[in-house]
């Protein structure tokens, strides 16, 4: 370290400065990877905070309104696009049994009557809690037909375990045909 101007400090000087850069990197790379992570999820999953707050009574949700039993279930839209609407109570969902068509793009639309209850549909990206007084909207895409399990998996009373639902995937024809005679249509046998 010939051209340094304090001789004998120099080397703890360089040291330090040393340690200090390679944590700098450490910690900006850190970032790097959490923001890459959030973008990532974002939109390789659509997993991003909802961007508006949709809220509804929970105690008039069987008489009036968009979550009345005949209009639970699986609906198709003019689009093309499916709509699935579902109730969570203590302690079951209703419909029980989800029929959707597979390479669609299927929006849940889902509310609870009494407590919080959770929402989580396997191999998807859809996981998320259900609010009495809000409606917990989530798009999804089902690659194929499949079943997969609905598990309510935030604790929600003594019959929380016991509390799950089914999806089914069906091919998009085998559901159109079936669309074409059921103005809402469920796996519930
Ligand atoms: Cu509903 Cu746990």
């Amino acid at each position: 370290m010939s051209n340094t101007p304090h001789p004998g400090h120099s080397d703890g000087a360089d040291v330090v400065e040393r340690i200090e850069r390679s944590w700098a990197i450490v910690a900006v790379g850190l970032i790097v990877v959490l923001v890459a992570m959030v973008v990532y999820t974002g939109l390789h999953w659509a997993m991003m905070p909802p961007s508006r707050v949709e809220t509804i009574d929970p105690t008039t949700l069987h008489v009036t309104g968009e979550f009345i039993e005949s209009n639970l279930g699986t609906a198709r839209e003019a689009d093309g696009s499916v709509t699935v609407r579902v109730v969570a109570q203590q302690y079951s969902f209703t419909p029980q049994c989800i029929l959707v068509p597979a390479g669609t793009p299927v929006t849940f639309r889902v509310t609870s009557a009494d407590v919080v209850h959770g929402f989580l549909v396997t191999d998807t990206n859809i996981n998320s809690m259900v609010e009495p007084g809000y409606v917990s909207t989530f798009k999804t895409k089902f690659d194929k037909p499949a079943e997969h399990l609905m598990p309510c998996h935030e604790y929600c009373g003594t019959g929380h375990e016991g509390m799950w639902a089914n999806v089914k995937a069906i091919d998009r024809a085998e559901f159109d045909k079936l669309a074409a005679t059921a103005r809402r249509l469920s796996c519930v046998k």
